[in-house]
């Protein structure tokens, strides 16, 4: 069950590979449920995707969409919130259907709840076909921080110190930068059928080694993929540059 490891030299190339297998996943299955992240890394692919829809090869009419997690207290009008970055980046370039893209309502009043029901419908749309994901600099998956356990679900979640400090730059005062998100959990990540990771840049080099050739545990959310049957990291050589051998 070793992950399938794709080295390429450049940013734009991780965009490009990565972009290839959601197109060859939605040509195998124009219905696809696909698994979603959001963050600098993937920008570039969905900007890919984009292109190939223009150009008129790729249709997302039939695509259904889960994302990997949502700022709580942020409605998808903020301009943080990723319901916002989504359609900037993806939905309202495409021809996305607006109800068959699933996210976490930031905003629910009951989070418990909420949270359920996000598990409940990504098991009615049958599971989800290929969720992309990014890495956190500390080895987080959607905002599984270290500490999450391999069986965790959708929840809501503290962020960690450096996540936030991290996502402080993209808001206007540290005060208002979140300090908890609904994500989902390992688990339900790892129920897809298949995983792309996608990682770009020195700063990721070090979580990409630690969830590749660590210990597997809860200290790197990352390393738990390597129980998965079906995981493939896209990376760039600067984020490589911690492996053995390269
Ligand atoms: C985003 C998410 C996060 C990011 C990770 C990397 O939906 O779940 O886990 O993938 O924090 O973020 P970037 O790509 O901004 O470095």
């Amino acid at each position: 069950m070793a992950i399938h490891l794709q080295i390429v030299e450049h940013p734009a190339d991780v965009a490009l590979a990565a972009a290839q297998h959601v197109c060859a996943q939605i040509r195998e299955r124009s219905d696809a449920v696909l698994g979603l992240a959001t963050g600098s890394t993937p920008e570039a692919t969905y900007a890919e995707l984009v292109r190939n829809h223009r150009a008129g090869t790729l249709s997302f009419a039939r695509v259904r969409s889960v994302n990997l997690d949502e700022y709580r207290g942020l409605d998808g009008l903020h301009e943080q919130s990723y319901r916002y970055y989504m359609r900037q980046h993806l939905f309202d370039q495409v021809d996305m259907l607006p109800w068959n893209a699933l996210l976490l309502d930031g905003t629910a009043v009951d989070g418990a709840a909420e949270c359920r029901a996000y598990e409940e419908r990504i098991r009615a749309l049958g599971g989800v076909d290929l969720w992309m994901l990014g890495i956190g600099g500390n080895g987080h998956i959607a905002f599984n921080e270290p500490g999450s356990s391999r069986e965790s679900r959708t929840r809501c979640v503290a962020l960690a110190p450096e996540t936030i400090a991290d996502n402080s730059r993209l808001f206007a005062v540290p005060a208002e930068v979140p300090r908890q998100a609904y994500t989902a959990g390992i688990a339900t990540i790892m129920e897809a059928r298949r995983i792309l990771l996608l990682a770009t840049g020195a700063h990721k080099a070090a979580a990409v080694a630690a969830a590749l050739h660590g210990e597997v545990g809860a200290h790197c959310p990352a390393s738990f993929l390597r129980g998965h049957a079906d995981c493939t990291f896209v990376i760039d050589r600067q984020a490589a540059s911690q492996l053995p051998g390269v």
